[in-house]
């Protein structure tokens, strides 16, 4: 692979600016967030008074833990446009996340959000290694969801020529990518594996195309996962993430010089981690779960929004702002097996470890009397299909799951292909138990 460490002169001056810098721009900005939001959006002016908060108390970073959170219920109890702070007439875009209960949660954009949006994308492409006159493929799906369109704009905004060919239709991702020899791929990390499934099929060498940079993000995925992408295609795999709350992607990316998690561009998102029963902010380094505020957003600014997502903040590396470590998973993910506490990501790290397995795998959840049960359905990799091979993985992976995780599980192992492919964020957990009561 070869070396994408960029020259500092091509960086944003904020991006190694001190520290006292950046939290002094933070400070001004969340000021003046706080406000924007408590003067043009009813919901936070109710909630800041229930609290008894007002704006002006925010005299340091810290006080920021005296406002209330925003959830997901605000949103859609918000329902469409009730958490904007413009009118809609200064709307230049919509986006929304299907939600698979209830409804959809709606989040806008003015001109000036889109602008802002696209510079940190822009940011996150370059710390992947990509350059302005690089071809970029864009994979994420276009619409409503925020990755394509979030993706294409930063790209643009860089100066890259966009690929805009969205999810799906996956033959045709592998002609592009030969055909057009792109530099950069942006897509999920899983659907990344799909496309690796069309060239081994074609009988192409992924090693040899023209991609050096992969920026992956959207789903949880490991370091494992990295290594494998990374061994397959002879490229570069760094992670990007995002939430459509917050703006969508480039909340945080990583370096590809250093790939140990992912600088969080601070000058335009606050974050916080709390201890998720209590609420409380936890001490610098603890992990927890991450919330956001947004500094800088017109639209739809954003007060402490629990993400869900659990992670831990460290100092910054390759760069001045603060890395949030990759995501082991969201608590909405995590399994409760027999009270002991499993994440897909700890059991994707299992898989990789066994040599006759893919990563593709899907963990299925059904109950047996009162008991809990954990089948994970796996494939087995190409060349270790007897049923001889199968057998062996299964009591392999069965070992390492009880051994580091501590759960027994039923494994099968099934034929390549048997495993349902995601276009775009994979799903890992099938939860039948409800369904059997
Ligand atoms: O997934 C935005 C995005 C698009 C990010 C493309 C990166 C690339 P939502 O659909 O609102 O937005 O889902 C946000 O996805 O709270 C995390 O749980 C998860 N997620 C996003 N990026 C990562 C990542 C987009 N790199 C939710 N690692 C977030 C782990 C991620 N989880």
């Amino acid at each position: 692979m070869i070396d994408l460490t960029p020259d500092p002169s091509i960086l944003d001056p904020i991006e190694t600016a001190s520290r006292d810098e950046i939290s002094a721009l933070q400070l001004k900005r969340l000021k003046w967030s706080l406000a924007h939001a408590y003067n043009n959006v009813k919901h936070y002016k109710d909630v800041f008074d229930a609290k008894g908060v007002h704006p002006d108390d925010l005299k340091q970073l810290s006080d920021l833990s005296k406002f209330p959170f925003t959830i997901k219920t605000d949103l859609r109890d918000n329902y469409p446009f009730g958490l904007f702070a413009v009118p809609q007439n200064q709307l230049s875009r919509l986006h929304a996340s299907s939600g698979t209960t209830g409804k959809p949660t709606v989040v806008g954009y003015t001109k000036n959000d889109i602008k802002t949006w696209s510079s940190v994308v822009a940011r996150s492409i370059r710390a992947s290694g990509g350059r302005a006159g690089d071809i970029l493929h864009v994979a994420y799906g276009y619409g409503l969801f925020t990755g394509g369109l979030g993706a294409h704009y930063g790209a643009e905004a860089l100066g890259c020529t966009v690929v805009p060919i969205s999810g799906g239709m996956t033959e045709r991702q592998v002609d592009l990518i030969l055909d057009f020899k792109p530099k950069v791929i942006m897509v999920t990390p899983s659907y990344m594996l799909s496309i690796l499934d069309h060239f081994e099929k074609r009988g192409i060498d992924p090693r040899e195309t023209s991609l050096q940079v992969g920026i992956f993000g959207a789903e949880p995925w490991t370091n494992a996962m990295r290594d494998e992408i990374e061994e397959k295609f002879d490229m570069h795999a760094v992670d990007i993430y995002g939430l459509s709350e917050v703006m969508g992607p480039g909340v945080a990316n990583e370096c590809v010089e250093t790939k140990d998690g992912l600088h969080i561009w601070e000058d335009h998102f606050f974050p916080e981690i709390i201890n998720p029963v209590t609420g409380e902010v936890v001490a610098e380094g603890e992990e927890g779960e991450l919330v956001f505020t947004s500094l800088t957003k017109e639209a739809f600014p954003i007060i402490r929004y629990r993400t869900r997502d659990l992670t831990r903040l460290l100092p910054g590396t390759a760069r001045s702002m603060r890395r949030m470590e990759k995501i082991t998973g969201r608590s909405d993910d995590m399994i409760i097996l027999r009270g002991v506490n499993v994440f897909p990501t700890q059991i994707e790290e299992q898989i990789l470890k066994c040599k006759g397995l893919s990563p593709h795998y899907q963990i299925e959840l059904t109950r047996a009397g009162r008991m809990d049960v954990m089948t994970i359905n796996v494939e087995a990799s190409k060349g270790a299909v007897s049923d001889n091979d199968c057998a062996a993985s299964a009591r392999e992976l069965a070992h390492h799951i009880k051994s580091t995780i501590g759960v027994n599980s039923k494994i099968n192992v099934n034929q390549p292909e048997t495993v349902v492919r995601s276009i775009g964020k994979a799903t890992r957990v099938v939860d039948l138990r409800k369904a059997k009561q």
